[in-house]
């Protein structure tokens, strides 16, 4: 069987492609290489006869019609992701996320034995009051310019599902965290930050609320999905969601305790404009289909914890694409200025 995945050389996409080669799958990675993708998250399987990358862009039309080509299966992680960056350059989100999935969908419509499946996020329901968990009917309330790239990318996929009678799966997913996770991310830059006895930013009052999955779930949910991808066309729509909610501050307080740094290091600075509160997704639908979380947070961010320290040359190839200017203009002058505690 075979298998296009797009933004294979990112966080998630990474795994997930060696995770298919190992089940067997023969796999195409389509990766424009931005600042986000990191050849080293695939070392492993660089020379594997059953892997090859494409290095273009899914906005691309013929690079997109000739990756497409053949398939059986598109799962689509070409996106831009990160809430901070789409606050400085949206124009670019709107083009990968909503774009980019519009091109792959008129690829496929020429091929309809290809299944889809479209990586999406928690974030497209918006702030969601405590005890309430967001269903797979959930109305899109999204708050950012990432989320809403992320909420119009669905529509998209809605809109070729019910036109074209297309098989689409799309999984929204909570936060992800793990091995492979470039250092803009919360977790990974607290940590990062934390071994260094670097000051970490928090943004806000620190007690905005978010699911945390460690990434080895976040696969296994991909392959029981692949694996029973529904006959027929049309629209499926699941939740990956650990159950796992943590307030950013004992977040942080927990990288602190695992590093072994004081928890002083921790700076509340100037909040992310228009910052949802809480995320909250019921999985139901995806445990009655057989899928458990496994990994509590306690083991996976120490799991993450130990990958970080040992791995700064894979890590921190992506980190040396310009992030001391990205990090300069996000934090530059939020760390001049950081909050009374
Ligand atoms: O919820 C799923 C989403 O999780 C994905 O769709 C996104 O692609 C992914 O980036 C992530 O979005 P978040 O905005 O939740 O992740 P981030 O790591 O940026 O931030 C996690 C929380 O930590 C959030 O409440 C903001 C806070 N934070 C983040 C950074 C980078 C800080 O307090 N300080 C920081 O420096």
């Amino acid at each position: 069987m075979k298998a296009l995945v797009t933004g294979g050389c990112g966080f998630i996409g990474s795994h997930v492609v060696r995770a298919l080669v190992a089940d067997g799958w023969d796999v195409t990675n389509l990766d424009k290489l931005t600042y986000a993708s990191n050849l080293r998250n695939l070392d492993e399987i660089a020379g594997h006869p059953r892997y090859r990358l494409i290095e273009g862009d899914v906005c691309d039309p013929a690079v997109v019609e000739r990756a497409v080509d053949g398939q059986d299966l598109v799962i689509n992680f070409a996106a831009e992701s990160h809430v901070d960056r789409s606050l400085l350059d949206p124009l670019v989100f709107v083009r990968t996320d909503i774009e980019g999935v519009v091109v792959l969908l008129e690829a496929l419509r020429k091929r309809p034995n290809a299944a889809f499946v479209q990586m999406s996020t928690d974030e497209v329901f918006g702030t969601l009051p405590a005890p309430l968990e967001a269903a797979e009917d959930a109305p899109f309330n999204p708050s950012s310019p990432y989320s809403a790239s992320k909420a119009a990318a669905e529509l998209q996929v809605r809109a070729y599902a019910g036109t074209y009678g297309m098989a689409a799966t799309v999984l929204r997913c909570c936060n992800v965290y793990g091995p492979n996770q470039h250092i803009e991310k919360f977790i990974p830059l607290f940590l990062t930050r934390a071994m260094r006895g670097e000051s970490l930013p928090l943004y806000g009052d620190g007690r905005q609320e978010r699911e945390w999955i460690y990434v080895s779930d976040l696969v296994s949910a991909v392959r029981l999905v692949v694996g029973q991808l529904p006959a027929g066309g049309g629209l499926q729509e699941l939740h990956v969601g650990s159950g796992e909610r943590r307030g950013n501050l004992d977040v942080a307080e927990r990288i602190c305790d695992i590093v072994e740094r004081p928890r002083s290091l921790i700076t509340p600075v100037a909040d992310r404009p228009g910052h949802d509160r809480r995320y909250a997704l019921d999985a139901g639908k995806l445990r009655a289909m057989g899928w458990r979380a496994e990994v509590p947070f306690e083991t996976g961010i120490q799991l993450t914890a130990e990958w970080y320290r040992a791995n700064p040359d894979v890590w921190g190839a992506a980190a040396s694409a310009g992030f001391a200017d990205y990090f300069r203009e996000q934090y530059g002058e939020r760390l001049s200025e950081p909050r009374p505690t």
